[in-house]
């Protein structure tokens, strides 16, 4: 006979009812984000071949695709564009008939009470694939601000909610949002990727928007994997600068950087479930290995258990349909 329990966690565990009463966590629509990658041209949906279920979409297609996710009650999404010419400078990137902004114009449109975010990078308008001007081998930061202005200007012109840049230029917050207040975009937010990681996790979307560097790397400018107090370091610049929402990323393998952010700040923190964290668990479930929908949404339970009040995800649109069930 075993000494008496008077201290049984089990109680509370004993039915659903009493499960949900204790619940300390929620996932719901409203905290996701969809991402979607856009092309030009007209009734195209190609396929990713390393991201099954994702589509690259021409304008037509991605308002179809963005009424879905609002109808699903996914609050926003998040636009990639993939441009018909690239250049040593990006300077499609803030051509005004390019895919983003024709697809957030397009969206806004058809969806008005649907919040479109555009990502702010140069890697998939620059024929080098990376996401600054290059002089000698070197990603040059300050000549690479400007050019991100202009590029967030046009996005807010075409009726972008809120900008995400993701190129990790220092400074880059401040100088856009004084680019779009100036030009009167006082109500255009910034949700800056403030924590962005040179990441391995991101494979699957350099196929899918073609912005794999031709030379070298993205250590120059992300953080190293090992490093947490510099993400705060991170975090503190991109609020100075006006920041509205900050982001971290990837989010599977740093969870515990999203829970440092969540302590540090007071602002809400977004967190992005990256292309490959999308991968492999698409990958073991096609295999039969994963139950898929519980995967799913026990990985985004843990990335709002890590402090995380938004996540960027492929999975946004089943993730959604699972929790209505
Ligand atoms: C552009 C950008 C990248 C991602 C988001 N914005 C690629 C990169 O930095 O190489 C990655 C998203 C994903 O993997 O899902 N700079």
């Amino acid at each position: 006979m075993i000494a008496h329990l008077h201290q049984r966690p089990r109680r509370l565990r004993t039915s659903e009812a009493i499960r949900s009463m204790v619940r300390e966590t929620h996932l719901r629509p409203e905290d996701l984000i969809s991402p979607m990658f856009v092309i030009n041209g007209s009734g195209i949906a190609e396929p990713i071949n390393s991201m099954p279920g994702v589509f690259r979409l021409s304008v037509d297609k991605a308002v179809t695709e963005a009424g879905v996710a609002a109808e699903l009650g996914i609050p926003a999404v998040l636009l990639f564009g993939i441009p018909e010419r690239k250049d040593a400078r990006g300077s499609s990137a803030r051509d005004e008939n390019e895919a983003v902004q024709k697809a957030t114009a397009a969206i806004k449109d058809r969806y008005p009470s649907l919040a479109v975010i555009t990502d702010l990078c140069l890697c998939e308008y620059t024929d080098h694939g990376h996401c600054g001007v290059i002089e000698k081998g070197k990603i040059l930061n300050d000549e690479t601000l400007e050019l991100l202005a202009d590029v967030a200007i046009s996005h807010a012109r075409s009726g972008a909610d809120m900008i995400a840049p993701s190129d990790m230029m220092d400074g880059r917050v401040a100088v856009i949002r004084a680019a779009l207040d100036a030009d009167s975009f006082t109500e255009t937010a910034i949700m800056a990727y403030a924590v962005k990681y040179a990441s391995a996790f991101y494979g699957p979307f350099r196929d899918a928007a073609g912005s794999s560097p031709q030379f070298g790397c993205r250590r120059s400018y992300q953080m190293d994997p090992a490093n947490v107090r510099e993400a705060l370091r991170e975090v503190v610049l991109d609020i100075k600068e006006a920041a509205d929402i900050v982001m971290t990323k990837p989010a599977l393998s740093y969870l515990d950087v999203t829970r440092a952010v969540r302590e540090a700040v007071k602002l809400p923190v977004a967190t992005y479930n990256v292309s490959g964290e999308y991968a492999m668990v698409k990958a073991a479930a096609e295999k039969g290995w994963l139950d898929e929908e519980k995967v799913v949404l026990e990985q985004l339970l843990s990335m709002k258990r890590a402090g995380a009040d938004l996540i960027i995800t492929y999975h946004a649109k089943d993730a959604a349909r699972w929790l209505q069930q």
